[in-house]
């Protein structure tokens, strides 16, 4: 419990007493990266926002269970889910608090039963892999996140045959732990994610994954023309620029704090927010991604446009992605992913 105490301290009351001392440790955890200098500045300034996103969410909220999904929530979410309401509204707006409730004892069934050793092996081999910066996963640290995290990963191998366990869900897993503190409601959020919100991203073929990669491709060629053009040049690129963005869903990717904002619009409005975020990094970048001029260049201005002042401030972040990539509708994106997924199984097949 002490590390929670701890980081309820330094969330609510931001820099330590002593104030020479850098805080090194986020709200949830994780070390806060050397290069950036002004983070308690940015966050100072972002707690602004975040009390005054927080009055509103309690208004909102009060007295009013459960919530409904309209236009006034909508909004909200993509404002910015304040961390005490966060859990509790990814679960709404996910439809896991509906399976969690009609499916009472589940999870731990699924964690009594017999357990299948090769699931269990590669879930282990990734566990000291999962987040070794962040103390609430470090196992000297009690109590260790990694039990959770570990059975977490193993029921829903259980519950998902087809799935299994795929790197990338470690994280995915490892976030959910980190916002919601429960492992069953991490496992029903889970499921939410990648039974219903995302397309098959972690199926041993991929296809769904391989899809959005193709989809994107598209878009940058309809929304930046230019570096859509450059990247035909290199055949098989998108795989290698932006799988790790669609398979951690910016995990590891984007700081946290915008993750975390990003994974609202998920939960809420489902997987379109993921094309938006990449098209906001690429058209924001362009003149940088232009001058690229070989695969390797390519995939390290990929890098390098993650980082930085744009994405670390995640609230201005945020408002570009439902500006700067323009209109983008449900149903284009399903009418895109459908001829895609055709062009891949065809090209697949031949
Ligand atoms: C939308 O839902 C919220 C939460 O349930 C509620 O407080 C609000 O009055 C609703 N707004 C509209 C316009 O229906």
């Amino acid at each position: 419990m002490m590390g929670y105490l701890w980081l309820t301290w330094a969330f609510k009351l931001g820099p330590p007493p002593c104030a020479a001392a850098r805080v090194t440790v986020d709200a949830y955890g994780f070390s806060i990266p050397q290069a950036w200098e002004s983070y308690e500045e940015a966050m100072n300034e972002y707690g602004v926002v975040l009390n005054r996103r927080s009055m509103k969410w309690s208004k909102l909220l009060q007295g009013k269970a459960p919530i409904e999904k309209n236009l006034t929530v909508k909004r909200y979410v993509r404002k910015g889910i304040p961390n005490e309401h966060r859990s509790t509204i990814w679960m709404v707006s996910s439809g896991a608090q509906e399976q969690l409730q009609s499916h009472p004892g589940f999870y731990q069934s699924l964690l009594a039963m017999e357990h299948d050793p090769k699931l269990e092996e590669v879930i282990h081999i990734d566990m000291h892999r999962t987040f070794p910066d962040n103390v609430l996963f470090q196992s000297s640290v009690e109590p260790s996140q990694r039990t959770a995290l570990y059975n977490v990963l193993l029921a829903y191998g259980h519950h998902n045959k087809a799935v299994g366990y795929c790197q990338g869900m470690n994280f995915i897993a490892g976030y959910l732990l980190i916002i919601t503190k429960d492992e069953e409601k991490s496992f029903w959020l889970m499921d939410a994610l990648i039974g219903r919100i995302l397309p098959d991203y972690y199926s041993p073929a991929m296809l769904g994954l391989k899809t959005d990669q193709e989809v994107l491709g598209d878009l940058v060629k309809a929304k930046a023309p230019a570096v859509g053009q450059l990247m035909t040049q290199f055949p098989g690129i998108w795989t290698l620029v932006v799988s790790r963005w669609f398979i951690c869903l910016y995990i590891d990717v984007l700081p946290v704090e915008t993750v975390l904002r990003i994974w609202d619009c998920l939960f809420y409005e489902g997987s379109k927010v993921l094309f938006r975020v990449a098209l906001t990094l690429i058209r924001h970048n362009q003149p940088e991604i232009l001058m690229a001029r070989s695969l390797m260049d390519v995939c390290e201005c990929f890098k390098s446009i993650t980082k930085g002042p744009f994405t670390q401030d995640c609230h201005h972040f945020m408002q570009k992605i439902f500006a700067e990539p323009g209109s983008l509708s449900m149903a284009t994106i399903t009418k895109m992913r459908e001829s895609c997924r055709q062009r891949i199984i065809m090209e697949e097949t031949r």
